[in-house]
């Protein structure tokens, strides 16, 4: 950097500010997943750091940056809509950035499609964007070495082809910069990478609940499934650097963790040396067992690789909550076999019975896909009749989105859109019945909630179970209570997707 910076603290994250005041400001906009929700976190605190500030509108910021989700059509084309919508911004000397799942799918093809953007780069390339930032302001033109592997920082325009994770049309775009023209920087090539994305400037949004991330990307290749082209191969994260987190965590005051992971199930501790090595069941009750830390939570399962040992953890250990999500996608063998799942309807339903067996009353989700290519209408009535077996707490149920790269691309998307619609409201009103019964025996119950605002409009406090169930609730009005804390509710009402009750004196 050429101006002279001072350090200062925002959000707890260390910031560099120039001393002219003239602050470089960023503006992001999350889709998709918790994944994503999370980098844009570690984004976030790695901007701060470097000196920018967080604006809340696209008008306020000088970059404006989209970490992006491809896992359906739908979420790809909202940043391309995104990027079109501000593209006379441009004009005023604004940067565009893409990030995420669409810019490690689409790559360079992002700049031809939306010329005005100057950075791409996938989640795999985040240890790099200290470096990708000082290139993009363009403060500094100089040769970047790369970290590791093949390539150069700066190239010129003939060795642009397929180049590192960064990238920009050379020395000579140097001087053209200068002239005001785009630089293109690209973070693309790292989903072989073995590391993790750690970093300790993370901004989390959120002052009593936090994310850690102990697993990237993945190795399982369902047929349908984007993730393993834009998240890289599958790498975990030492147990002793996520336990030094949560205790980080839990000194700041968060008592809830939520472990990330595509698949948290094929979690592997990387420690060598002297360093415990711990499976995913135990680094589960590890961070429970943290001094402070009164709920854990796990997201996402593959149903191949949960263990029983999982539930054993639950049972044994209070602080990891009453839930797991199991995403099933089909309750019909021959299309999970199509789909590439690795287990068939009765091996999920023996892990359904591990967690119906446990001592504590464990909650159930799952995401189920509809019309996936070959589905029949036999196959469609055995995922029904699978939801009435489980009796799920909730289902994320998606139509079949045919993705670039995947396996499931080469057959036929012969199901009509209409078809997969009309399956898609048939298992929602089938799991709408389902969950009102289950909500129904919870009524009379006293449950813990953590308390996480107060409605005005309804003059109810809004909390969250241990089964991550909604729970709105009344409280006699000098009830002193803050989002954060924790309170004892008796449950009045059921409906079909939240609770109501009121708070126990
Ligand atoms: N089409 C439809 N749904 C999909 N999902 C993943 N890929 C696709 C796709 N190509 C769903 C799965 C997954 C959830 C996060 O998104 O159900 O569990
Ligand atoms: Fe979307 Fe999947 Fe990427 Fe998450 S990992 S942002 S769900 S494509």
């Amino acid at each position: 950097m050429t101006s002279r910076a001072i350090l200062s603290y925002m959000s707890g994250v260390p910031q560099l500010v120039p001393e002219d005041g003239a602050q470089k400001t960023f503006y992001l906009e999350t889709f998709g997943c918790q994944m994503n929700v999370h980098d844009s976190e570690k984004v976030i605190g790695t901007l701060v750091q470097q000196g920018y500030r967080q604006v809340e509108t696209v008008e306020q910021a000088g970059l404006i940056l989209y970490n992006t989700c491809s896992i359906r059509d739908k979420a790809e084309q909202k940043v391309f809509h995104r990027l079109a919508d501000h593209k006379k911004l441009q004009a005023q000397g604004k940067k565009f950035g893409v990030l995420g799942c669409v810019a490690q799918q689409e790559g360079e093809k992002i700049f031809e499609r939306a010329p005005h953007v100057s950075l791409v780069c996938g989640s795999a390339s985040y240890q790099n964007l200290p470096q990708m930032l000082v290139e993009l302001e363009g403060v500094v033109a100089r040769e970047i070495p790369r970290p590791a592997g093949k390539g150069a920082g700066l190239r010129d325009d003939a060795s642009l082809k397929g180049a590192g994770w960064l990238t920009t049309e050379g020395k000579r775009e140097g001087r053209k910069r200068e002239a005001g023209s785009l630089i293109r920087i690209t973070g693309l090539d790292d989903r072989q990478t073995d590391k993790c994305f750690e970093t300790e400037f993370t901004a989390r949004s959120n002052p009593h609940r936090g994310y850690i991330t102990i697993i990237e990307g993945c190795d399982k290749f369902c047929a349908y499934c984007v993730v393993p082209f834009t998240r890289g191969k599958e790498r975990s994260r030492t147990s002793e650097s996520v336990l030094a987190e949560a205790r980080q965590m839990a000194d700041l005051g968060y008592s809830e963790i939520q472990l990330l992971g595509q698949n948290v199930n094929s979690y592997k501790d990387p420690a060598g040396g002297f360093g415990k090595k711990r499976s995913f069941a135990e680094l589960l009750a590890a961070v429970g067992e943290v001094p402070g830390i009164k709920r854990v939570r796990f997201t996402t399962s593959h149903p191949r690789d949960f263990g029983r040992d999982i539930v054993e953890a639950i049972d044994a250990v209070p602080a990891l909550c009453d839930h797991v999500h199991l995403p099933v996608q089909s309750g019909s063998t021959r299309v999970l076999d199509a789909m590439q799942r690795l287990y068939s309807r009765e091996q999920y339903l023996e892990r359904i019975a591990w967690i119906k067996a446990a001592k504590r009353d464990i909650a159930i989700t799952t995401d189920t896909i509809v019309g996936f290519p070959g589905e029949t209408e036999a196959d469609f009535a055995e995922t029904l009749s699978l939801l009435d077996l489980v009796g799920y707490d909730s289902v994320f149920t998606f139509k079949y989105s045919p993705r670039p790269n995947t396996p499931s691309l080469a057959l036929e998307d012969a199901i009509p859109d209409d078809e997969k619609a009309r399956r898609l409201e048939v298992l929602m009103i089938r799991q709408r019945e389902i969950q009102k019964k289950r909500y129904q025996n919870y009524v009379g119950a006293i449950v813990e909630v953590m308390v996480e605002g107060f409605n005005e409009a309804r003059a109810q406090w809004i909390g969250r179970s241990s089964q991550n169930k909604t729970l709105n609730f009344t409280a006699p009005a000098p009830a002193a209570l803050k989002a954060g804390q924790y309170a004892q509710v008796r449950v009045t009402t059921s409906f079909p997707n939240s609770l109501l009750g009121e708070l126990v004196l």
